[in-house]
């Protein structure tokens, strides 16, 4: 561990690089591989990818900005950042601990089925089997209701180790290791999907604008979907941007993690989709994608239980290096306001989410009858809350606080670390979080939970 954490003073990134990794890890995750691919299939291809970029550059980098200077800022985890500021804000911050807390414990969940599969490419049991099967093969695994508990354990656990070991020591390094592991895994599979015989039929899918497929609801899925693959809306960057020294180029970092992750997502269906149409298969299978059709692809291909190994490794790497910074949120809350250890924090945290995504797995098989928002079991309900209502309302009511409460003028001289950076976009950032991105992301929320409640 860390020797800052035992005297009690904050971490720190050991370099600038280091924390943009840190930063893209955190981005960078199933939002990416498993719902870009899925999501782009759904809402018309490429017209889906074109309205996403745009989302991106204008909310995606005003907010990750906003976030990442206010943690800079305030050298503190989210609650207590908005509290130091403004006192009756604190709870701002607070939800998006909560949030953080609510998506690990079924994100875990998932790690955890990604764990199981990379076990199975190793055992050989995804090369074997009839494609037919997979669908059973998955309804099986996550049903049980043993089997994901020790599996969400691991991950959990995986999560605690590099969490407990701090900052520098822990997060940065796993990232630096990860995170360049994890992009030539992307590029040797896309490499493989793009050449396979009936490829360029994905790529045409992927890149060519279908606007007759993209409707109202394909736009707000998109907005929906920048929020949650950039980790924005709950205090993440808040919490990262609080371990950044000072003489850090914020306006540089926040464009850099921006474009690492929309890059990773394209790449992810660069090497998903033209695979999947290859072989026939269709991509707007939504949750199935992952775990059912690209398992019966790889099975189909030469050599395809080596390509199925590095895919789930590849998930692996990216779902952990977000896991530890959704962990990191909750650990830094108790730090800070609690004056917990980090070690105290990182144990007793893991355990209480862990504890909270059982019932999220026990909800895809024995209690998959209970249901706690109307047709929602556990898992999808903590999904909802945190994804569609804790995310977009704090992404709004962030924007709304720096660019009204706090103030962009207070902003604009953190961000430029008191005039010494240049930010030659400032008078449009202004704009864009004082006026359309609370506005943006307010129509998300109001549609998200209209959905819900119609
Ligand atoms: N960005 C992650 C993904 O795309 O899978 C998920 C996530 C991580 C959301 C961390 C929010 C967060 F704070």
């Amino acid at each position: 561990m860390e020797k800052s954490s035992q005297t009690g003073t904050r971490g720190q990134w050991g370099s600038k690089i280091g924390f943009i990794l840190a930063a893209a890890g955190s981005a960078v995750g199933l939002g990416n591989i498993w719902k870009f691919p899925y999501l782009a299939g759904k809402n018309g291809g490429g017209a889906f990818v074109v309205v996403y970029i745009l989302i991106v550059l204008l909310m995606g980098f005003t907010v990750m900005l906003a976030e990442i200077t206010l943690g800079r800022h305030t050298q503190l985890n989210a609650f207590g950042a908005y509290r130091t500021l403004r006192r009756n804000w604190g709870w701002v911050g607070g939800l998006g601990v909560l949030a953080g807390f609510l998506i690990l414990s079924f994100y875990s969940v998932v790690g955890g089925w990604v764990v199981s599969y990379i076990i199975k490419s190793v055992t050989g049991v995804l090369s074997q089997s009839n494609p037919e099967l997979f669908g059973d093969m998955f309804g099986t695994l996550i049903s049980n209701t043993v089997t994901p508990l020790l599996y969400h354990a691991i991950f959990m656990g995986m999560t605690l180790v590099i969490v407990f070991r701090g900052i520098s020591g822990g997060i940065e390094k796993a990232n630096k290791i990860m995170m360049p592991t994890l992009f030539i895994m992307i590029i040797i599979l896309s490499i493989r999907s793009v050449t396979l015989q009936g490829a360029s039929k994905g790529l045409q899918f992927l890149f060519t604008p279908d606007f007759s497929q993209f409707t109202a609801r394909s736009f707000l899925d998109a907005m929906g979907q920048v929020f949650f693959s950039l980790s924005l809306g709950m205090g993440c960057m808040i919490t990262y941007g609080s371990y950044l020294r000072k003489d850090t180029n914020l306006p540089q970092s926040a464009l850099s993690i921006v474009l690492i992750d929309t890059s990773i997502a394209l790449l992810a269906g660069i090497a998903i989709l033209p695979a999947v149409f290859a072989f026939g298969f269709e991509p707007g299978q939504g949750p199935g994608l992952m775990f059912v059709t690209l398992p019966a692809v790889f099975s189909k291909m030469p050599l395809g239980s080596i390509f199925a190994f590095i895919f789930f490794l590849l998930v692996l790497f990216a779902a952990l290096t977000s896991a530890i910074s959704l962990l990191e949120v909750v650990v830094a809350y108790f730090v800070d306001q609690w004056k917990w250890s980090r070690a105290a924090a990182t144990i007793t945290m893991a355990v209480v989410i862990y504890l909270a995504g059982v019932p999220a797995s026990l909800s895809m098989g024995v209690w998959s009858d209970i249901t706690l928002l109307p047709g929602l079991g556990f898992f999808d309900t903590y999904d909802f809350i945190a994804s569609n209502v804790l995310l977009p309302l704090g992404g709004m009511l962030l924007c709304i606080f720096v660019g009204w409460v706090w103030g962009t003028k207070k902003a604009l001289y953190e961000i430029t670390s008191g005039g010494r950076h240049a930010f030659g976009l400032a008078p449009i950032w202004v704009f864009l979080v004082k006026f359309i991105s609370p506005i943006a992301i307010l129509i998300i929320f109001i549609r998200s939970v209209a959905v819900i409640f119609q």
